[in-house]
């Protein structure tokens, strides 16, 4: 009797989930997440991004297995098919959990085919291969880019202990400091913003070439320096017009170019990276 009882609460369980789910739908985007073992081959787990780099393999070895058997090429077909299947099956020795998605029949065929030159049977099993890569790249590729290769604000300090979003949020009161300030005729407070705010975007560079190494200084460059000067010059004796003008040009060049990579990137990674709570989701 105990277990009947027991079977009555699993389903009720299941169909309360469902309901709360059916009710919720339109408020909902569900998305499915790689598994955790990918990880491994990514940052910070990993010195490299493994994982991409054997895609990138992937699709150059599509490409001159497709080459050398539309032009019977016997000789050079056979090294690319034997790299194509190495590759193809190391994604299920990366990720166990991705090994039953893949289709080891095509590469079965593949490697049949081409050791007896039957470019037609060639050509459906990449066929076929294709059809298992964008199968798992319409469930996953996004994600997984955005979880594992946007880059990382969350920890990073500007100074010792000011955080990265302490920071912007400061930036943003200086910007609408300056424009409170011009558009009342306050000239004093703001050119005093406008310095704060010159201050704030010197010491933000510093930040830039923890990755951006290679680059001289990228920020604030020779655009965002002359728009500051600009800026200064209508603030002190330019027309409203003028100083709209600049201030807008500013926000575009030291703010809104980066925030469309980085804070793009990283908030939409943010959110498939945290567990949204059951509560966080019935509150919507
Ligand atoms: C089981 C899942 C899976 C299979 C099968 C798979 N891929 Fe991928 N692939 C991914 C994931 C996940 C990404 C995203 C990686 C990233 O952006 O860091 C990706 C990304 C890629 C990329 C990079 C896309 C870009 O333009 O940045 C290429 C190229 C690629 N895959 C080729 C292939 C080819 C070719 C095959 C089939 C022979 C294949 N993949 C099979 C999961 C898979
Ligand atoms: C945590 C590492 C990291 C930091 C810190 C960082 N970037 Fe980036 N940035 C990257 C990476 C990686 C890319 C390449 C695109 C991608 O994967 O997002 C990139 C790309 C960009 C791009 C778009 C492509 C280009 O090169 O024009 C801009 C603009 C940019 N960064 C600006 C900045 C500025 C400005 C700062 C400092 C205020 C900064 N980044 C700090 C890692 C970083
Ligand atoms: C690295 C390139 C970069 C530059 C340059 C940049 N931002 Fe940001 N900004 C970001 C990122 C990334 C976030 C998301 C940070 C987070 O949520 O922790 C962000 C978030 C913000 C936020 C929201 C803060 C919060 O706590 O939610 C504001 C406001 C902001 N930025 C204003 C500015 C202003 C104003 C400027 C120009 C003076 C600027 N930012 C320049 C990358 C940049």
């Amino acid at each position: 009797m105990r277990w009947l009882y027991f079977l009555f609460l699993q389903i009720l369980l299941v169909a309360l989930t469902g309901a709360v789910f059916y009710i919720h739908k339109e408020h909902v985007v569900v998305i499915k997440k790689p598994p955790a073992s990918l990880a491994q081959w990514y940052r910070p787990e990993n010195k490299r991004q493994v994982w991409l780099h054997n895609m990138f393999k992937l699709r150059r070895e599509m490409q001159a297995v497709r080459f050398y058997s539309d032009n019977g090429d016997a000789k050079h077909l056979g090294k690319w098919v034997a790299r194509l299947s190495e590759h193809y099956l190391k994604i299920g020795k990366m990720v166990p959990e991705w090994s039953n998605k893949l289709d080891r029949d095509a590469i079965a065929n593949l490697i049949k085919s081409s050791e007896n030159n039957r470019y037609q049977e060639i050509s459906r099993a990449l066929d076929d291969l294709a059809e298992s890569c964008n199968s798992c790249h319409a469930d996953y590729r996004a994600v997984t880019a955005l979880i594992y290769r946007a880059a990382d604000f969350s920890s990073l300090e500007i100074e010792p202990s000011l955080l990265f979003d302490s920071h912007m949020e400061q930036l943003a009161k200086q910007v609408n400091q300056i424009k409170i300030a011009s558009e009342d005729g306050m000239k004093d407070i703001a050119l005093s913003s406008l310095d704060e705010l010159k201050k704030g975007i010197n010491v933000l560079g510093n930040i830039c070439s923890d990755c951006h190494q290679k680059e001289k200084r990228i920020y604030p460059d020779d655009k965002i320096d002359k728009t500051v000067e600009s800026l200064e010059e209508s603030l002190k004796t330019g027309t409203p017009k003028q100083q709209g003008q600049d201030l807008g040009r500013l926000a575009v060049l030291a703010c809104a170019r980066c925030h469309g990579t980085h804070r793009i990137a990283f908030d939409a990674g943010k959110l498939l990276s945290d567990r949204q709570g059951w509560l966080e989701l019935m509150k919507h």
